[in-house]
């Protein structure tokens, strides 16, 4: 049994904070941002709206979209680094929300690469035939965690939830591979310190890093699904800087159509930034039944995750 995506759902805040809003902030300007990062501007959640608000309203719409019931879920997976509190769960608070009495919840860490740890998870569950369907979110609160004092990362970050429902599908469809990876004596470049709570970047060796591995690690599920780099429909890649963006889609040899890009209106959203550009290149029509998207994405441990999914049922 495959497992592939049966409904999706995203919920971004209100509020939108752009690149001139924060010139009028900190020492910085929207021409720095914008050719550095493709950022133009990002969400932000208010003071009382937390990740597993967020993570609500997506969850709640996906299970809509896929024609189901929270009833019918079997388990909730929330990738999120932004939880309100360690325990209980955002996959507890939306289970009980959503009054999901026969769903499993629990949270998965993986920074930025969150989402695609989630959908793998689940893929497991499916694929063995335990579980039927199993929501995979991916919501953070940035805003929560930016040290807003430091402009060389203040910039970069946004807020947001994407749900996606995963079920059984056809054996041609769904997730045809799977890289998931972690080097945790990256650790030190990406973290969030405990003195302050506010996350602490080293850019250029992030950077760095994140151009190997997306490269290596889109390289290698194309490998595994037996496909070659022409039969990519689309590449979406974590949302965090256009030039890490390009740099992977380069390294595949594709052309600029075939990028997903939304980094320019969300910003850098951690976990649920590969889920946000997924569900915006469904509702945009840029996904069709067969076509072959690769999701890849980096982030803090340092950890890194890709996939090659088939859309369709
Ligand atoms: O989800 C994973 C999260 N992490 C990432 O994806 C981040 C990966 N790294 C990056 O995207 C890039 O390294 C950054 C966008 C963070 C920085 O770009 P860069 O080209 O590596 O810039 P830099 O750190 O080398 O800084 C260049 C200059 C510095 O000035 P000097 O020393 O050359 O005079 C900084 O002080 O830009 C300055 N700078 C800024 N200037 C205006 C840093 N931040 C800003 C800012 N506005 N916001």
């Amino acid at each position: 049994m495959n497992a592939g995506i049966l409904g999706v759902g995203k919920y971004v805040p209100e509020r939108v904070l752009t690149n001139f809003d924060l010139e009028k902030m900190m020492e910085t300007s929207d021409e720095w941002i914008r050719t550095r990062t493709g950022i133009e501007e990002r969400r932000i959640a208010r003071d009382d709206e937390y990740t597993h608000d967020m993570a609500y309203e997506a969850a709640k719409k996906a299970i809509e979209n896929a024609g189901l019931t929270p009833d019918d879920i079997d388990l909730f997976i929330v990738a999120t680094v932004t939880q309100e509190s360690t325990f209980p769960s955002v996959g507890n608070i939306i289970q009980d929300r959503l009054g999901a009495k026969n769903a499993a919840a629990m949270d998965v860490e993986a920074a930025c690469s969150g989402f695609t740890y989630g959908v793998v998870t689940a893929s497991q569950f499916i694929q063995t035939g335990a579980y039927k369907h199993i929501v995979v979110i991916g919501a953070d609160k940035l805003s929560k965690i930016t040290d807003w004092d430091d402009r060389s990362t203040a910039v970069l970050f946004g807020d947001g939830a994407g749900a996606v429902v995963m079920g059984p599908v056809a054996d041609d469809k769904g997730l045809l591979s799977f890289v998931l990876g972690s080097d945790g004596s990256g650790g030190k470049y990406l973290n969030l310190k405990e003195e302050n709570d506010k996350l602490y970047m080293n850019g250029r060796e992030v950077f760095r890093f994140a151009v190997r591995k997306m490269g290596d690690a889109s390289m290698q599920v194309l490998e595994k699904a037996g496909l070659e780099k022409e039969d990519l429909d689309l590449l979406i890649p974590h949302q965090a800087n256009i030039r890490i963006m390009e740099a992977s889609r380069e390294r595949l040899g594709l052309p600029e159509e075939k990028l997903m890009r939304t980094v320019h209106k969300y910003g850098n959203t951690s976990s649920s930034s590969i889920a946000l550009a997924l569900i915006d290149a469904v509702e945009e029509g840029r996904v069709h039944d067969g076509d072959n998207l690769l999701l890849v994405g980096f982030g803090a441990g340092l950890t890194w995750g890709a996939l090659v999914l088939r859309w369709g049922k």
